[in-house]
């Protein structure tokens, strides 16, 4: 039974109920399951209202990094607010933007030069679609109306972000009439992650994968201005791990069309695939490259998308030439967000913030090796710190059905034992803050096992 919560909360909920809309919520669901009071969070865990900490498994919506309330970040953040908290970014600069831009370029491929900061995930990836779109403009190609994009892809709620995310979901298929036009490309899961690969016919997939893939270029190339996807795992869209190769065949099938590659590293920069960026796997570099969530360290709201100089001198020209980039945030270039992010950072530069996302890598996959063994558990696989299955009734061996809301209640009964975790459909999934202890995955895989039923 959960703990309950101290008597003040009850007007707080009703105050919550009267007037508060959550996000990705049917409203209606808090009526018997009220949003769940936060008073704290210390390192990997939150702590709740009613006095219980759980680990924060999923790092709040990936982005915490090195643990909440880190000290460098929280002082570097006082120490900002303090000197200068926010100022428009237009016709002035300042040095947290500068030093952010110093510490984050050498850790990027050499080809991204300059760096544009909006506000969040969304934001970014709206900013590199506008910008391969206009640039492309300016460079003399126009009929390129359209983008790429992955099936599957999730890129963020803005209509344009939505616009090159997946359109089937119930998310997205509602706004079609208002999307840009894009065309999608399926590539397969990469069966190399899973804790218990069956290879069988591999090679011969992935050729017809990257045949699919050239084929889609030689349809579709002529008219995009830029293909958009998720490097190696598409998060949101189940946490589905996609082949480096074909990332590499995306790059060259980009550039023998003059296409842009954006890469939306928003979910998968920051260490949490092993390496500082997902795509440093595959060796592949980006015309454009969107940055969010663990820039601030999670801490604050805070985004940058990348570009090379290639695509900024497109832009480049006599200010009654009309080639400026018109776009920008009110908050665009916090400074204080800009600062958090410096000690974000510099944790990379002084502690061994790298070191620990390759041993919490190994420990997440012994975790969902353990979990594999569960016959509610299908196709478990990792990739870095991101570690995945997908649930099963065991009964049947199929996906619970979604009116049965499985994933929902296992969310909610996880939380009386001590853990965050929150299914995307029937994808169960763990991305915890880059320095959990060890021991805290393990006890969080004893803990799944004995909510699935196991233990
Ligand atoms: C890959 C990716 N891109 C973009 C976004 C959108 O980011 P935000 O929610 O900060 O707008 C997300 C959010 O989960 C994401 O996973």
């Amino acid at each position: 039974m959960p703990t309950p919560l101290p008597p003040d909360w009850s007007d707080r909920l009703a105050l919550d109920r009267a007037h508060v809309w959550h996000p990705f919520t049917q409203m209606q669901v808090h009526e018997a399951d009220p949003p769940v009071p936060l008073v704290g969070a210390e390192g990997c865990d939150l702590l709740l209202a009613n006095g219980e900490r759980v680990l924060d498994g999923i790092s709040s919506w990936w982005t915490c990094l090195h643990g909440h309330g880190h000290p460098r970040l929280v002082s570097a953040l006082e120490r900002q607010a303090a000197k200068l908290d926010h100022a428009m970014f237009a016709g002035f600069t300042h040095e947290p933007a500068l030093e952010l831009v110093t510490r984050l370029r050498p850790k990027l491929p050499a080809n991204l030069t300059r760096a544009f900061f909006s506000d969040d995930g969304s934001t970014a990836v709206e900013v590199a679609l506008k910008m391969a779109f206009q640039a492309q403009l300016q460079r003399g190609e126009q009929g390129r109306d359209r983008f790429g994009a992955l099936r599957g892809g999730y890129h963020g709620d803005t209509l344009g972000a939505v616009g090159v995310g997946e359109l089937e979901n119930f998310m997205t298929g509602l706004f079609r009439p208002l999307l840009l036009a894009c065309e999608r490309l399926e590539v397969p899961e990469d069966p190399r992650r899973e804790v218990h690969p069956d290879l069988t016919g591999w090679p011969a997939r992935l050729d017809a994968a990257r045949e699919d893939l050239r084929t889609f270029f030689n349809l579709h190339g002529g008219r995009l201005a830029a293909f958009i996807a998720e490097p190696l795992i598409q998060c949101a869209g189940g946490m589905r791990m996609w082949p480096p190769e074909l990332l590499q065949e995306l790059r060259s099938q980009c550039d023998a069309f003059g296409v842009y590659l954006i890469l939306d590293e928003v979910a998968t920069g920051f260490g949490r695939t092993g390496t500082f960026l997902a795509s440093e796997q595959a060796a592949v570099a980006p015309d454009l490259l969107c940055l969010s969530k663990g820039l601030s360290g999670g801490t604050l709201p805070l985004s940058m998308t990348w570009a090379t100089e290639a695509i900024y001198g497109h832009f480049w020209g006599e200010p009654a030439s009309g080639r400026a980039f018109l776009h920008g945030h009110s908050f665009t270039a916090n400074p204080t967000a800009c600062a958090v992010a410096c000690a974000s950072l510099a944790l990379f530069d002084d502690e061994p913030v790298l070191a620990q996302a390759t041993a919490l890598s190994a420990t997440m996959r012994e975790a969902f090796a353990l979990l594999a063994g569960h016959p509610a558990v299908r196709q478990a696989r990792s990739l870095g710190t991101i570690g995945a299955c997908r649930l099963v009734d065991p009964a049947t061996g199929r996906a619970h059905d979604p009116a049965a809301r499985f994933g929902w209640r296992l969310h909610r009964r996880a939380l009386d034992h001590g853990l965050l975790v929150r299914p995307i459909g029937d994808c169960l999934y763990l991305m915890p803050p880059l320095g959990t202890p060890p021991a805290r995955i393990a006890e969080a895989a004893e803990t799944l096992l004995h909510l699935l039923g196991g233990g």
